[in-house]
């Protein structure tokens, strides 16, 4: 093993944290998932049963596999228990600044000091996260990718003041997840947002100028540029007010006006049109289903 991390805290119960917390269980690590809601904690280990279910049906796993996952995650409501014996803790919590520093000033406080303490942000700066703590050459970003279990790449972010260690035990223990980590450095939307986001961006100002509607517009990408999604069905998947809040964070840190979000986006997560997790964004979706139609009012 080229690297000492045992025990791995996740914080945050979400559809990210859940997903970290099963690969890194699923490569026999001892995990603790720990979030302030018990219900939310309840929802992550049936979330991860039921995928690890999927995976044994399709003959990927063996039961032994599915027991042994299972058996490597705890979990926890208090941060100070959750933290005393993590040789590493990532953090998937709510994408807000002041709540991550937050996290980051009692992480920094309950952890061992030989522990790593790593965020998931999507766009928030590792360098800033990192002065929260005493220890901003053991802070690193760990960028996963959603759906996690599925998704090949670790994008992970050096602060400024990450060590090399750090990121070489970082690179060397996502290797272990199975994952193809990418080093990058700490500026607005890292290399994935950067490149993602003004796509998605385009795509709304596609279907805002009547260019073309929504299913063209997903269509053009999907068969013309091989992509799995539409940038239009991406979005609604990540969630309209990430994709709005990234933008503005790059919008902000570089003060260029390519990055200025197309107001159909802001009226979208002004009106509470979020995506799937509110049912409607660019389509309409059906709890439990997969089924999706185009939302009427972006018909031609
Ligand atoms: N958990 C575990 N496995 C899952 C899953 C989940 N949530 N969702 C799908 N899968 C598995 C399925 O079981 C299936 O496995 P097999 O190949 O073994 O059968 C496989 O993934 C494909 O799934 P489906 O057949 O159900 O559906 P699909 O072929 O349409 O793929 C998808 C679904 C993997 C989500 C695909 O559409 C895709 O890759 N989309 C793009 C996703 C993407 O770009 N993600 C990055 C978003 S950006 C981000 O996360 C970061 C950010 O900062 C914004």
């Amino acid at each position: 093993m080229d690297h000492n991390i045992k025990n791995v805290t996740v914080i945050g119960a979400g559809t990210m944290g859940n997903g970290i917390a099963q690969v890194f269980a699923a490569e026999n690590y001892s995990v603790i998932i720990c979030d302030v809601s018990e219900t939310a904690l309840s929802k992550a280990l049936a979330t991860i049963k039921s995928n690890l279910e999927r995976m044994l049906k399709k003959e990927i796993i063996t039961p032994q596999n599915l027991e042994a996952t299972l058996g490597n995650i705890k979990t926890s409501m208090l941060l100070k228990e959750a933290a005393a014996d993590a040789d590493l803790i990532v953090e998937a919590a709510t994408e807000n600044e002041e709540l991550k520093m937050n996290l980051f000033r009692q992480m920094d406080q309950y952890a061992p000091e030989r522990c790593i303490l790593a965020t998931n942000t999507s766009s928030i700066s590792i360098t800033k996260i990192a002065v929260s703590t005493k220890r901003p050459e053991q802070v690193i970003g760990m960028h996963f990718m959603n759906p996690v279990p599925v998704m090949k790449l670790v994008e992970v972010i050096r602060g400024y003041a990450t060590s090399d260690e750090v990121c070489q035990t970082v690179l060397a223990m996502s290797r272990h997840l199975k994952k193809e980590p990418v080093e990058v450095n700490d500026y607005p939307g890292f290399v994935a947002n950067r490149i993602l986001m003004p796509m998605i961006n385009e795509a709304v100002y596609t279907l805002y100028e009547g260019v073309a509607g929504v299913n063209e517009i997903d269509t053009v990408m999907k068969l013309g540029m091989a992509h799995p999604m539409g940038p239009l069905a991406l979005a609604d998947f990540i969630g309209l007010d990430v994709c709005l809040s990234i933008l503005n964070i790059m919008y902000d840190g570089f003060g260029n006006p390519k990055y200025a979000p197309c107001p159909l986006l802001k009226n979208m997560v002004t009106a509470g049109k979020l995506g799937r997790k509110s049912f409607e964004g660019f389509y309409l979706y059906t709890e439990g289903s997969k089924e999706v139609e185009v939302a009427p009012k972006f018909k031609k």
